[in-house]
């Protein structure tokens, strides 16, 4: 027996689920309370949740069409109950509430020669339901191992190109100094050097400044340029910045806005942080070159953790470069003006202060990062 579409049949058990909600969600809850140790509260809670799952459940009984309910489960599947718990469970409790609706009809409509049909269009209903939300479980299952995989590969990956970055970063230190002494020693004993040449050797000093800064940065990104952590006061650090960066927002017609939260310290490098913030907000002013909106919040999060969030309105990052985007010398903008360490730097000073940085982002729409950080202790961990 199958059942399409919009049938008398659909309507009427729909009709019947209706009536006999509360009834159907009572039954339940007086089940599964003693079984699981659930107090009064918890139940009232879990009852209303379920009368709700019945409702959109039962609307699509009565318009298959209508899959609200699927939607529902499958972002549940994702980070609510299901998620939490054995799928079993949840698959149980669909199987109990099968029974409980198969007791009430089986009771009401016992002389009705609709029954048979009712109770056919109810076990395909269930099956149908039981299938879905497997399917969903095991979907977001491999999701979140997919996700803690690439944040492997990330790790390593980027614990590898920190050891070459240090190791030539060092090598290219000292020739470099000797190079910018050099030039330096060239304009003092040229006895009378002529515009060109002047001009030259400004050239050349304003570019090997530009290499000095790529090394920095380098050293910045491996282990070797991670400093000592301590307690750093984000807000002030933020206020600070974007009071740094005011005239270049007014230039390119971009609106900061601030909700600064009521935080713990941080425990991280302030010159690191500083480095971050500047970086996130030079990326998002960039990413927006007719101008928009910048909006940066901190906020607690997670009992002991700070969260910053950096949230641009600009061109968005394509989702197949969203991988990329941390790794060192990975850029989009043209040669001269990025060199592709800005985010690198970012990740590697978070990472060293035992945080993590997420991206989100919608291309056209515009990019979030957040960053989570452990706040710093009194007397702890922090002097
Ligand atoms: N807020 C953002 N919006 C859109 N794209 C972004 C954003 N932030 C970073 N990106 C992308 O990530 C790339 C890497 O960023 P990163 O800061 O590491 O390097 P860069 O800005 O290109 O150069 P650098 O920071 O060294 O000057 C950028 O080239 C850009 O494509
Ligand atoms: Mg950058």
């Amino acid at each position: 027996m199958t059942f399409p579409g919009d049938t008398p049949v659909r309507r009427e058990l729909a009709r019947f689920m209706e009536e006999h909600g509360d009834e159907t969600a009572r039954v339940w809850a007086d089940t599964i309370g003693p079984a699981f140790e659930i107090g009064a509260e918890e139940l009232e809670f879990l009852a209303k949740d379920m009368r709700e799952a019945q409702a959109r459940w039962r609307a699509h009984i009565r318009d298959p069409g209508d899959v609200a309910t699927y939607a529902v489960l499958r972002e549940h599947a994702r980070g609510g109950f299901i998620a939490e718990h054995p799928p079993s469970r949840f698959l149980a409790r669909q199987i109990k509430i099968r029974q409980i609706l198969v007791d009430l009809l089986s009771r009401e409509m016992r002389e009705d020669p609709k029954l048979p049909e009712l109770l056919g269009l109810l076990d395909q209903a269930l099956w149908e339901r039981i299938l879905h939300i497997t399917d969903f479980f095991v979907e977001a299952r491999l999701a979140e191992r997919r996700r803690l995989e690439l944040q492997l590969i990330q790790s390593e990956k980027m614990a590898a190109i920190g050891q070459l970055a240090a190791g030539i970063a060092h090598e290219i230190r000292n020739p470099l100094g000797i190079i910018m002494n050099a030039l330096y020693d060239l304009g003092e004993l040229l006895p009378d050097p002529t515009p060109e040449i002047r001009e030259d050797l400004q050239i050349a000093r304003a570019e090997m400044g530009r290499v000095q800064e790529i090394i920095n940065n380098l050293l910045e990104f491996s282990r070797e340029g991670a400093s000592e952590r301590q307690s750093v006061d984000l807000n002030r650090l933020i206020k600070q910045t974007l009071r740094l960066m005011r005239k270049h927002f007014e230039t390119a017609a971009v609106e900061a806005h601030t909700t600064l939260g009521e935080i713990a310290p941080c425990h991280a490098s302030e010159n690191g942080i500083r480095q971050v913030l500047l970086n996130l907000i030079t990326n998002a002013v960039q990413a927006m070159p007719h101008g928009g909106e910048l909006r940066v919040s901190t906020s607690p999060c997670d009992g002991e953790r700070v969260l910053l969030e950096i949230r641009d309105t600009g061109v968005g990052i394509a989702p197949d470069a969203v991988a990329r985007i941390f790794d060192p010398f990975y850029t989009t903008k043209d040669p001269g003006e990025g060199t592709g360490l800005g985010l690198s730097v970012v990740h590697s000073v978070i990472t060293h202060a035992g945080g993590t940085v997420e991206v989100v982002s919608a291309p056209e729409h515009g990019t979030t990062f957040s960053i989570r950080l452990d706040a710093a202790h009194e007397g702890g961990r922090v002097a």
